[in-house]
């Protein structure tokens, strides 16, 4: 207890084979694969698939794997109807929270962390996280929830059961690429948090439910809202520099650029990027593409110097626009990726376990006297 690091920079507090960043040269991969190789040619669930096993599957196997994530599209009765009992007017991050939560109650075997068992019940969390969401988005619109469909992958029936239509293939394919940039990525803030409370031998509700609470932070997950908001308040491309120096200038952050370890660009968000001009053009969003390329170029010019640069949420705030999520159904579309990597964290955690429990530098007052309360 030797060394101290606020905010842990700096420390290698686990070992991981699941994903290698690194920073100075903006490189992410996926057990040694390149992310831009799986965002272009991989699936979602494939890269969960990967993650969980060290490896990718063949062609029978992600069969499988495809079927049983499918097979528990649909929650248990107990489940949906805690969704519709959910205040509408609640956040859903805070129903997600709680909801990956509850699903500890209606568990025989709640507690089980054996690795046959982790997996099951991340498969189920996996699945039903979508569901959830659509089922919320439905309740607190008043409108018929969606069943799920079973013959469509995880993005096309998020979607689906979203919207009530089977999504074209291009936004199908988009949502499904956003997941693949999201899954995993080393040991960030939920994914220790995850690690965190397995280290103590305690459940997958309680670790997961940490980790969602952790992701919606704005200075985490919750930065692509953020992202969003700051573009409402753009009125128009030509004001995106004076808005950008205006707050600049005031020393505030700017959503969606800067990372504890990236220090060149973002790979996942150079993918997005394109996602993003693609999407934007092709929904009539151009405005809301040409505002973040102009907030970059404020950005580059101020802080590239810095090592200040976009990240993964940036243009993942532009591409779920133009998908047609709302805005506060892009950080739980963070938790839907990162359930596969938080999942693959828990299993490696178990798979050679030592319990988190780092010092503290104690900074207060020794040997004070108890003061009598009549004295105070
Ligand atoms: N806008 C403007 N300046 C910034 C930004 C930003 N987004 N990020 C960092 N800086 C500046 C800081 O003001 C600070 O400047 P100073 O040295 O003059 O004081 C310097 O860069 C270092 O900043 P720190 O906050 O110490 O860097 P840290 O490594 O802790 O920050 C963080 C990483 C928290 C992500 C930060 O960049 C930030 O708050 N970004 C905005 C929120 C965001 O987008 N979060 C999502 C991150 S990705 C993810 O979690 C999925």
């Amino acid at each position: 207890m030797s060394s101290y690091s606020k905010g842990l920079e700096g420390v290698i507090a686990a070992e991981t084979r699941l994903s290698f960043i690194d920073g100075e040269k903006g490189v992410l991969e996926y057990l040694g694969i390149p992310i831009g190789e799986l965002a272009s040619h991989s699936t979602f669930e494939e890269t969960v698939f990967l993650l969980w096993n060290g490896r990718l599957p063949s062609r029978d196997e992600l069969d499988a794997f495809n079927a049983e994530i499918r097979r528990r599209y649909d929650p248990s009765k107990e489940i949906a109807r805690l969704v519709m009992e959910m205040p509408g007017s609640g956040e859903p991050m805070h129903v997600i929270r709680t909801l990956v939560s509850a699903f500890g109650l209606f568990d025989p075997s709640p507690n089980a962390i054996d690795l046959p068992s982790i997996r099951d019940k991340a498969l189920t969390l996996l699945a039903q996280t979508p569901t959830i969401l659509a089922y919320f988005q439905h309740h607190r619109r008043g409108t018929a929830i969606v069943l799920p469909d079973r013959s469509l992958s995880l993005a096309e029936n998020f979607l689906y059961m979203l919207n009530g239509k089977r999504p074209t293939p291009t936004m199908a394919k988009a949502l499904d690429v956003c997941l693949v940039l999201h899954t995993d990525h080393g040991l960030n803030n939920s994914t220790f948090s995850a690690r965190s409370v397995i280290s103590t031998e305690s459940d997958i509700y309680s670790a997961l439910s940490a980790a969602v609470g952790s992701l919606r932070g704005p200075l985490h997950g919750g930065a692509n809202e953020g992202v969003m908001k700051m573009l409402g308040q753009i009125p128009t491309v030509d004001s995106a520099e004076a808005f950008i120096q205006d707050k600049l200038a005031r020393k505030e952050k700017i959503p969606g650029f800067g990372h504890r370890v990236y220090k060149s660009y973002d790979p996942r968000a150079s993918y997005l990027k394109v996602l993003a001009r693609q999407l934007a053009e092709d929904t009539g969003n151009r405005d809301l593409y040409e505002k973040s390329a102009r907030i970059e170029a404020v950005m580059d010019r101020e802080k590239a110097a810095k090592g200040i640069y976009p990240n993964v949420d940036f243009y993942s705030a532009t591409t779920y626009h133009c998908i047609g999520l709302p805005l506060d159904l892009f950080t739980p579309m963070f938790v839907v990726g990162r359930i596969g990597g938080w999942s693959a964290h828990l299993l490696e955690q178990l798979a050679d376990n030592r319990l988190f429990r780092p010092g503290v530098l104690y900074t207060g007052p020794h040997g004070v006297r108890y003061t009598p309360m009549s004295e105070r």
